[in-house]
């Protein structure tokens, strides 16, 4: 029992939990991917009444989004994901102060040679991460989903994305997601379980390809509504 009590609170534990977390995130991360895709899909797809009366972009995009709201197993993951955030947050910080704390007291010297900028760098990105998620959530969650005052969330995106500022900013904050990721998801795996050299290199290739692909994804949509 007391194993169990202490077992996140080991630095070992610690990472686990971030990867647990990270990799619910991830999850999250595709299918909000697959659901934000619908806004770029041509008009022309349409050509007869489709599915329930959905007979445009507009009345798709707004179905998926009722439907975010109406079906309560949708809910419950959505409190799982913001739970899984703020863990991921708390954690990350925790792991940071920890290693401070024991680099201090062994070396003084750190090694680079070995580390990609962006491991040495994941505070930063997170941070520019965090920053762009918080705004992010006021634009869009917090006014359809908490505050209830934006029912139509198509226009509301689209009149988002007619800003080339905010483009600029969603821009930003999907590279440093693309950085997160393709770290994150090596490391996952690293606390995760032990692999051999070989297996290990290949995840770090997948973690590229998922991560560019992710972005890529993510970095078009508001381009092409700006374009609209
Ligand atoms: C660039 C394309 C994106 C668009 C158009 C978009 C759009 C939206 C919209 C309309 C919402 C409110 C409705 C909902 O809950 O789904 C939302 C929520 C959210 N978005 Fe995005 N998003 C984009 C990218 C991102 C990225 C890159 C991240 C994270 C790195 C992210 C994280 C979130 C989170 C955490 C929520 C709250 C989820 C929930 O309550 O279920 N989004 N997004």
């Amino acid at each position: 029992m007391a194993v169990k009590k202490g077992l996140f609170k080991t630095s070992v534990g610690r990472k686990n939990l971030m990867a647990i977390t990270g990799l619910f995130i991830i999850f999250f991360l595709v299918i909000h991917l697959i659901g934000n895709l619908i806004l770029i899909i041509p008009n022309s797809f349409f050509p007869i009444e489709f599915w329930g009366g959905v007979e445009n972009v507009h009345d798709m995009y707004n179905a998926y989004s009722h439907f975010l709201v109406s079906f309560w197993p949708v809910t419950i993951v959505a409190w799982v994901l913001y739970a899984a955030m703020i863990i991921h947050v708390v954690d990350a910080l925790l792991i940071t102060i920890q290693n401070r704390k024991s680099r201090g007291e062994k070396y003084q010297v750190t090694d680079n040679s070995t580390s990609t900028w962006y491991s040495r760098n994941m505070g930063v990105l997170g941070t520019i991460l965090g920053v762009f998620i918080v705004l992010h959530m006021a634009q869009f969650w917090l006014k359809y989903k908490v505050l209830g005052t934006e029912h139509d969330l198509y226009e509301l995106v689209l009149a988002t994305f007619k800003v080339w500022w905010f483009v600029l900013i969603y821009e930003i904050g999907i590279i440093a997601m693309c950085f997160h990721l393709i770290h994150g998801i090596e490391s996952a795996h690293r606390s995760l379980g032990i692999y051999p050299k070989k297996v290990m290199s290949i995840i770090k290739y997948i973690a590229l390809c998922f991560s560019l692909v992710m972005a890529i994804l993510y970095a078009i949509i508001p381009i092409i509504l700006y374009l609209k």
